[in-house]
């Protein structure tokens, strides 16, 4: 069986973005793959959380996988911190990342554009952990966003180099994944881009929002006066909504606005309205499961230490091999 391998940063709540760009299809694969979903706490060690707020946002994931469905009798869940094989993979592969492969990246270039105090060497290195999260379990699957398939390029690289140093076929190469047609991007309330966290508040809708607030936050999303011509191709802010609106509506209501749009007699209070209706009717069935998940810590605690115990069985397997292939012998 394929061995499936994706994890989220645990930077706090999560949006849309995360679920219909990753977890969606994280809950389609448990059924069919051997998935392991992580909650990627070193890697949100970059922007430098408090030690009271890292604990509670690795929560937050935790609950909030749960809420979306991901089954831990079928799925490893387990937090990246607790599986300490994959710091000693990520230091091997670092030896074989270069500068300027790392430099160029370009969620690093984001990165140092974005905050220009803060270029630290983790941040450098951030798609070697990733990479090393991938390959600590010789997957071949990772579902994720478009945000993301530059970062498996580069896990490719990390472990094609390593067999070829050591002569084997040791690590497969791992693929960015989707379900669907292809890798998802989901557009941002703001009009700019995607959707994220660090887009600002009024950017995301997050699946723990309430229906008034993302009632809110739909309706103070950027229109304008509306079409002027018929069939008039759509400014990015408009497509952006459209975009959503393919995601949390049936499709029969999309052709709906779009006929209304192309005939110029469409009207984005009602447009909208919509949206922020079907985007309340798609979080519901999570939302109302986050805040029971969150107050029973005994679950909680069971399904991070089986995740953790099943995580680590297989990390360690894998760096038993990696020290003998490299040379490492005991004494
Ligand atoms: P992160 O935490 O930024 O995002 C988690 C997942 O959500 C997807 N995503 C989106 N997809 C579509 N549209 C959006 N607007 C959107 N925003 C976020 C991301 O593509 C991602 O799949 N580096 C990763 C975490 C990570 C990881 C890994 C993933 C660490 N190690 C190993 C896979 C395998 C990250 O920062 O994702």
């Amino acid at each position: 069986m394929e061995t499936v391998v994706s994890g989220i940063r645990s930077t706090g709540k999560l949006h849309l973005g995360n679920y219909y760009g990753a977890i969606q299809n994280f809950v389609k694969m448990q059924n069919e793959y051997n998935c392991y979903f992580f909650i990627a706490d070193w890697h949100s060690l970059t922007t430098h959380p408090t030690p009271a707020d890292l604990h509670d946002n690795v929560k937050q994931v935790l609950v909030e996988y749960l809420a979306t469905g991901i089954d831990p009798e079928k799925a490893t869940i387990y937090v990246q911190s607790d599986v300490p094989e994959i710091t000693e993979l990520y230091l091997y592969l670092n030896m074989n990342a270069y500068m300027g492969e790392l430099e160029r990246a370009t969620s690093f270039k984001d990165k140092v554009r974005a905050n220009p105090d803060n270029v630290n060497a983790g941040l450098l290195t951030y798609p070697v952990l990733m990479a090393a999260d991938i390959l600590i379990h010789k997957a071949t699957k990772v579902p994720v966003g478009k945000d993301q398939e530059q970062h498996l390029e580069m896990a490719r690289t990390f472990g094609n180099r390593f067999n070829r140093l050591y002569d084997n076929e040791y690590f497969p190469e791992p693929y960015a994944f989707s379900a669907g047609k292809s890798l998802v991007k989901i557009p941002g309330l703001d009009g700019k881009g995607k959707m994220g966290k660090s887009e600002g508040e009024a950017n995301a809708v997050y699946l723990s929002d309430s229906p008034e607030v993302i009632r809110k936050k739909v309706m103070k999303a950027l229109t304008d006066g509306g079409p002027t011509t018929e069939n008039q191709e759509k400014p990015d802010y408009i497509q952006n909504l459209f975009d959503l609106m393919k995601v949390v509506s049936t499709p029969d209501t999309l052709s709906h606005f779009d006929e209304l749009y192309n005939k110029m007699q469409i009207r984005y209070g009602d447009f909208k309205k919509q949206l922020a209706e079907d985007m309340i009717i798609t979080t519901a069935p999570m939302r109302d499961k986050i805040e029971a998940i969150a107050a029973d810590s005994d679950y909680l605690r069971k399904v991070a230490r089986l995740g953790a115990d099943k995580a680590c069985e297989s990390a360690a397997k894998t760096i038993k091999e990696v020290r003998e292939i490299i040379g490492f012998r005991r004494f």
